[in-house]
């Protein structure tokens, strides 16, 4: 297959949305490839921490995104050997990386790891502008939220379940931050591509989205 061939679906979406269980039950379902392209984020961020490198210098960070030694194996992301699929979870470890997706450098220090995720047969690929600057030319764009109460909600069940502790006032607080910052930020700014379909899951269970998305699909490749 040539690879401006292989079909991407991608799935873009405030963080806590669900987008990331949707986007891997449906990657899943058609046995495609998954990007999680805000963990690449996220272990840039832990990385820096662990370097003890400042947030505000952009030129270091994209040197750690660039060389980031990072694999992904099923569920687990690996940093240099280490499983930190639990450590780039923490509240402050998605804070920093949302800092630091506002640094240019590191976006374009990214770009390249992330298009090498497009294999056959297929990617699903979630984030913030995998429709409107990675995959353009996607066949599926979904822009899929939630209300900040239930990511609110998910979200402090998802840290809960990882052994964190969580106060929901101050998650909600977090999250509306992290929106205004995604969301305001001058490049790659968090929002829906033209042509995105949008799909609202606050009263949809993660199976119901799961469906909208594979009928949104089955109707693309018919239309093919
Ligand atoms: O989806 P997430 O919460 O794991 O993402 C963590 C941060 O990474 C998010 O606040 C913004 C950034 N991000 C981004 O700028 N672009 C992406 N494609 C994915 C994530």
């Amino acid at each position: 297959m040539d690879h401006d061939d292989i079909p991407v679906l991608t799935i873009d979406g405030p963080t806590a949305s669900g987008k990331g269980t949707v986007a891997q039950k449906v990657a899943r379902t058609l046995g495609y490839h998954y990007l999680d392209s805000g963990a690449l984020y996220r272990l840039t961020a832990l990385s820096a921490h662990r370097r003890h490198v400042d947030l505000a210098d952009e030129h270091a960070l994209a040197k750690l995104a660039a060389d980031l030694p990072c694999s992904f194996s099923g569920e687990h992301v690996l940093l240099a050997h280490e499983d930190v699929s639990d450590a780039i979870r923490a509240e402050a470890v998605g804070n920093a990386a949302s800092r630091i997706a506002a640094l240019p450098a590191v976006r374009q220090a990214l770009y390249g790891l992330q298009l090498r995720f497009r294999t056959g047969p297929g990617l699903v690929a979630d984030g913030r502008d995998m429709g409107t600057v990675l995959f353009p030319h996607a066949p599926l764009k979904v822009f899929l939220t939630a209300s900040v109460e239930a990511r609110a909600q998910r979200r402090h069940k998802q840290l809960i379940g990882k052994g964190f502790s969580a106060n929901i006032q101050d998650l909600r607080k977090d999250l509306s931050e992290r929106d205004a910052r995604d969301a305001n930020r001058a490049i790659a700014p968090l929002r829906p591509a033209e042509d995105a379909h949008y799909l609202d899951t606050s009263d949809m269970t993660a199976d119901e989205a799961v469906q909208a998305v594979l009928g949104w699909y089955a109707a693309v490749r018919k239309a093919h």
